[in-house]
C-alpha cells in the first residue's frame, strides 16, 4: 500500500487502483471522467432514489448528460430483479466492453452496479463513488459485488476491483446522524481489528459530524487498513486470519439483521451490537481482559451506536442464522475473536454454551 498526498492505493498487481480521499476533492473525480470521456468510452451512473434527491446537485454538475439509472434506496433493491433492471438500462444505452460504470451511492448501490459491471458483457470497468460513510470505509473498498437471495445476504456475487475510490466527505454532509453513526461502526471496527491507536483516538475524540476535522484523517486510517488486508488475501481464502478479519461482529451482526428481517436495524448498528457480543465471547473465551468489552461498549455509545439489542430476539433463532454464515468452515461455526484491542484472530472451536451466553449478555432471550 503505497501513500500519496490524496489517495492510496490497493496493491494487487495490475488490478491496482486509487481510492482519493479528501473533502471537497471532486475535481480528482472530475479529472478522472474527462479522460475517460476523451478516450471515447461511453459511460453511465448507477445510483438510487435518495441519492438522486439529495445530491442531484452533484449528479448534475459532475456527470451532466451521462445516462443515468436510479434503484429504489435500500437493501431490498440488493436483489435479481433490481439486477436485471440495470442490466437492461445498460443494453438499452448501447454499453459496450470498453464502458465505465460509475456506482455513486451507498453500500447497496455499489454492490450491486459492481456486480453488473461484473456480469455485462462478462465483466467491464466501474468506479465506486461512495456517498455513505460505511460505503466509503468498506463496501466501496475491496471488490466484493452481488445481491442477497430469500435465504440470505451477498449469496450470489462475483469479485470484481473497481477502477478507482473517489471519497469526498462533503457527500455525508447531507447523511442521517444514525447512517453517519452506523459509517463509524465499521471504522471503530477496523481500529478494534488492526489499529489500537485509531481506536484510542476514537475513544479520545469521538467522530459525530461530518465536518469534524479528523474524519478525513480517520477514513484515511480505515480505508489503509481495508486496503492491506485485501492486499494481502483479496479472496478470503486464508486458512486461518487474512480478509475474514473484515467481519469482527459480523457474525453476530448478520444475524441480528437476518432475524430482524432487514429493517429496524442498520447493518452499521447490527456490527456495533455484534461487536460487543464479539468481545464479549473473547474475554469468555480468555483472550481479552475482562474489562476490555465495556471499554469498546463505551466507544460504540460514545458514537451513537446500540451496544445491545434493542429488544429480546430468541438466542436459538441468532444460533440458526449464525450456522448459515459463509464464513463458517466443514460446519463449525466460525467467529472473528479479538485477541487484544487492536488484535484479531479467526476461531473455528468457539463452544456454543459460550456464544449463547454472549447473546444472552447482548439481550438475546
Ligand atoms: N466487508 C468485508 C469485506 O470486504 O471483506
Amino acid at each position: 500500500m503505497k501513500k500519496s498526498s490524496s489517495s492510496l492505493t490497493v496493491t494487487l498487481g495490475d488490478r491496482s487502483y486509487p481510492i482519493h480521499i479528501g473533502r471537497n476533492n471532486t475535481t480528482d473525480l472530475i479529472e478522472t471522467l474527462n479522460r475517460i470521456r476523451e478516450s471515447k468510452r461511453s459511460c453511465a451512473v448507477v445510483t438510487d432514489s435518495t441519492v438522486e434527491l439529495v445530491q442531484s446537485g452533484f449528479l448534475n454538475d459532475v456527470f451532466h448528460d451521462i445516462p443515468r439509472v436510479a434503484i429504489p434506496a435500500g437493501e431490498s433493491s440488493k436483489r435479481l430483479a433490481q439486477l436485471e433492471m440495470v442490466l437492461d438500462f445498460m443494453a438499452e444505452h448501447r454499453l459496450n466492453r470498453q464502458s465505465m460504470i460509475f456506482a455513486v451511492g451507498g453500500g447497496v448501490v455499489g454492490d450491486l452496479a459492481g456486480f453488473a459491471a461484473a456480469c455485462y458483457m462478462r465483466g467491464i470497468d466501474f468506479i465506486q463513488v461512495p456517498t455513505t460513510l460505511l460505503a466509503m470505509v468498506d463496501s466501496s473498498v475491496g471488490g466484493k459485488t452481488g445481491v442477497n437471495l430469500a435465504s440470505g445476504k451477498n449469496l450470489v456475487g462475483a469479485f470484481l476491483q473497481p477502477q478507482a475510490v473517489f471519497v469526498d466527505t462533503t457527500r455525508l454532509d447531507t447523511l442521517e446522524k444514525r447512517e453517519l453513526a452506523a459509517g463509524m461502526a465499521e471504522i471503530i471496527k477496523a481500529g478494534l481489528l488492526a489499529d489500537r491507536s485509531l481506536f484510542e483516538q476514537l475513544e479520545q475524540s469521538p467522530v459525530t459530524s461530518s465536518k469534524d476535522p479528523g474524519l478525513v484523517g480517520i477514513i484515511w486510517k480505515a480505508c489503509a487498513i481495508k486496503a492491506e488486508i485485501v492486499a494481502a488475501d483479496e479472496r478470503e481464502s486464508a486458512a486461518s486470519g487474512g480478509r475474514a478479519l473484515l467481519n469482527l461482529g459480523h457474525t453476530f451482526g448478520h444475524a441480528i439483521e437476518n432475524v430482524t428481517g432487514y429493517n429496524g436495524i442498520l447493518h452499521g448498528e447490527g456490527v456495533s451490537i455484534g461487536t460487543v457480543m464479539a468481545a464479549d465471547l473473547s474475554a469468555m473465551m480468555g483472550l481479552l481482559s475482562a474489562e476490555a468489552p465495556q471499554r469498546i461498549a463505551s466507544v460504540f455509545a460514545a458514537h451513537g451506536l446500540p451496544t445491545r439489542l434493542p429488544s429480546p430476539i430468541p438466542a436459538s433463532k441468532l444460533l440458526e442464522a449464525m450456522s448459515r454464515d459463509k464464513k463458517n468452515r466443514e460446519g463449525m461455526l466460525r467467529f472473528v475473536l479479538l485477541s487484544g484491542i487492536g488484535q484479531a484472530i479467526t476461531h473455528d472451536q468457539v463452544p456454543v454454551d459460550q456464544v449463547m451466553k454472549a447473546l444472552a449478555n447482548g439481550g438475546a432471550s
